[in-house]
């Protein structure tokens, strides 16, 4: 059978890393970096690795709110939500994560758009 995306991602050191890796690229990102002006960055990188964690079918550690709840009243744009994806591609790139697995989270990523965008 085939392993699980957690496994394929390297487990949770592997998502660790990506996770670290995405919100130091959010925080670079011209387009949406004012959004974290006012958050821990070490916070963010914990609840991003333990909710890529828990998503992908590694062990349930997730313990942050649901997107719906996390993003309410940001009034997020198509564009923010982009580039949120740009960057998850940029940090997956960095991990050497090959296009199977970057298509996999994407597909992910996408399918929340409706509760992130405009909530
Ligand atoms: C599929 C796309 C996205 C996912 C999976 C995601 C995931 C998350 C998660 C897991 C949290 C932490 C919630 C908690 O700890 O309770 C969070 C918080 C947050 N997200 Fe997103 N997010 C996405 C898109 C976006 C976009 C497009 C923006 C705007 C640019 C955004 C801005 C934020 C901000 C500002 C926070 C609060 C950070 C803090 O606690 O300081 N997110 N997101």
């Amino acid at each position: 059978m085939m392993k699980s995306l957690y496994e394929r991602l390297g487990g949770t050191k592997g998502i660790t890393k990506i996770a670290s890796d995405l919100t130091d690229i959010h925080m670079e990102n011209p387009n949406i970096s004012a959004r974290y002006a006012n958050s821990d960055p070490v916070a963010v990188k914990n609840s991003v690795a333990t909710f890529f964690i828990t998503g992908t079918g590694g062990p349930n550690n997730y313990v942050g709110q649901d997107m719906v709840a996390a993003h309410r009243g940001m009034n997020i744009s198509n564009d923010e939500f982009v580039a949120v994806l740009d960057d998850a591609l940029l940090a997956l790139d960095k991990s050497g994560v090959q296009q199977r697995e970057k298509e996999e989270v994407l597909a992910i990523l996408y399918g929340m758009k409706s509760d992130i965008v405009y909530g």
